[in-house]
């Protein structure tokens, strides 16, 4: 192999020490380690390194590293830019994942079919695939931690019985699903030392959930060598709900010992998973999207850290919302389009580990503020609020109160259609205002008395203060107080 320049920018390690002081990296270091997948910009551009420096300790590349970008043609190889990114890594000291080394997109069609366009033989498609694989995996074995070795290859809901779990690619036509065990045959032939994982989106959706499973179980039980499965994590503001993610990582860790999250985003319309064809987003986003972003983004984190124990890496897909694939109008990253953190950002990061493991203690009693009859809103004795709001046509009800995601308390849909949230932590004792949010539309919340205060009619809701028996109204028979 010829010898190779390296063509990146080196950061002094002066520089380095100063940025890598104050990123995601730093303080999930007790969890899991935070990625960032890059283009080649983001490895060029001085001002981009210095976000990516900072913040991250595992890189993935976008695109470079893909079948269709680095063999084009059979035999013809394209290193160009994977290798500016697996340099910058190699002369930064971070490691990557690998991305994706058998994907039914971004794909030479060489390497299953012939020029008429008929599929190959399984002899030679597993010919073609078996270089590809080993001509990759070789190349970059010694940046490379791990590799995403098939992606994609589950079928997407709804799939009907008696149909196949596995999405009908022509590598499925050639093989069925043998093509995904040799896949990972030679990827470990090539590099015993990686780990290899299975990709896939939509996947926290219970149904996709279990078929990604099924398939990683007849894997494990036919000696394919898999040690992880990648949950793409493509999300939206509306979901998964974080039971649909805690139930997906339970799952999955009971047949792997590694689960990453690989291509973490959070969209802020109902899209969501890996397709291409999207919503284009919006020019502008309110306030209170960015809140239910946000409170996503916190949630998700606070269900991750539970996991740390079989969750190592969870990596963000592109560095800033300017790089999506989604676009700035999905508005989807931590990062804005000028590369400057979002209120999400911080509290992403500034998360307090004690409030993980804290206990709300199930002592919750109306409010004394609430209209008569009313049960919510509901205070508890160590000063937590939960609410309950009937909007079943609602798409999110939001409580400008609460540590929620340090922008309020984002509710979410119950089984019968109510909105339940409770504070993310103790309120101060005594009297709050508060409002609601529905859809973007402010409201009262019709379970309590309205007050007038600050120039407009708002709820109100009393924390009960500890010493408030001290200051209670008493009657004195004996005297006069
Ligand atoms: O490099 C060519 C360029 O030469 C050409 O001028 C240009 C115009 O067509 O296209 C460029 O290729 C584009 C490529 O990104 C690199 O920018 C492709 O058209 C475009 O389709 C491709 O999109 C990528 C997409 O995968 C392809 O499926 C996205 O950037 C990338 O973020 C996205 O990533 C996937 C993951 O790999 C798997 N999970 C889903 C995720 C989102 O789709």
């Amino acid at each position: 192999m010829k010898k190779r320049i390296l063509s990146v920018l080196t950061v002094p390690l002066s520089m380095c020490a100063a940025m890598s002081a104050q990123g995601l990296k730093d303080a999930y270091k007790d969890y899991f380690k935070i990625g960032v997948a890059v283009n080649n910009r983001n490895v060029a551009d001085p001002d981009q390194i210095k976000v990516v420096l900072r913040e991250f300790n595992s890189i993935t590349a976008e695109n470079a590293m893909k079948p269709q970008p680095t063999e084009p043609k059979k035999g013809e190889f394209n290193w160009e830019d994977a290798d500016k990114i697996a340099d910058f890594c190699r002369a930064n000291g971070i490691k990557m994942r690998g991305h994706t080394l058998m994907w039914h997109s971004q794909i030479g069609s060489w390497m299953y079919q012939d020029e008429k366009g008929n599929l190959l033989s399984k002899e030679e498609f597993y010919a073609n695939m078996k270089h590809h694989i080993q001509a990759i995996v070789n190349r970059y074995k010694d940046v490379v931690y791990c590799w995403d070795v098939v992606n994609e290859a589950v079928a997407d809901s709804p799939v009907y019985p008696g149909r196949p779990e596995l999405r009908n690619s022509p590598m499925y036509q050639i093989a069925g699903e043998e093509f995904i065990y040799k896949a990972f045959e030679y990827a470990h032939e090539a590099d015993p030392d990686a780990l290899l994982f299975y990709n896939d989106y939509n996947d926290a959706e219970p149904a996709k959930s279990q078929r990604i499973y099924n398939l990683v179980k007849r894997m494990k039980d036919a000696g394919v060598p898999i040690d992880g499965i990648g949950m793409q994590a493509h999300y939206n503001v509306y979901g998964p709900t974080m039971k649909e993610v805690d139930d997906a990582i339970k799952l999955y860790s009971t047949v792997v010992d590694h689960i990453h999250l690989t291509e973490l985003d959070i969209r802020i319309n109902e899209d969501m998973g890996g397709g291409l064809r999207f919503n284009q987003g919006q020019a502008t986003v309110s306030d209170w999207e960015r809140t239910l972003q946000q409170d996503q983004y916190v949630q998700l984190f606070k269900v991750l850290r539970k996991h740390k124990d079989v969750i190592d890496c969870v990596t963000f897909w592109n560095v800033s919302d300017k790089d999506s694939w989604l676009g700035v109008r999905n508005y989807p990253l931590l990062f804005d389009e000028n590369y400057k953190p979002k209120q999400a950002y911080n509290a992403v990061k500034n998360f307090d580990p004690k409030m993980d493991n804290a206990v709300i203690l199930e002592d919750f009693k109306p409010s004394e503020l609430n209209q008569p009859g009313q049960e919510y809103p509901m205070v508890n004795s160590q000063g937590y609020a939960r609410f309950k709001v009937n909007a079943p046509k609602a798409t999110s009800v939001i409580v400008s109160l609460g540590l929620g995601g340090s922008g309020g308390t984002v509710l979410h849909k119950a089984e019968d259609g109510s909105w339940m949230g409770t504070t993310d932590g103790p309120m101060d004792e005594g009297f709050h205002y508060y409002h609601l949010t529905i859809d973007g539309g402010v409201f009262n919340d019709p379970g309590t008395n309205n007050y007038y205060g600050s120039t407009r009619w708002e709820s109100g809701i009393e924390i009960p203060a500890h010493d408030a028996d001290f200051y209670a109204m008493k009657n004195v028979p004996h005297g006069n107080v």
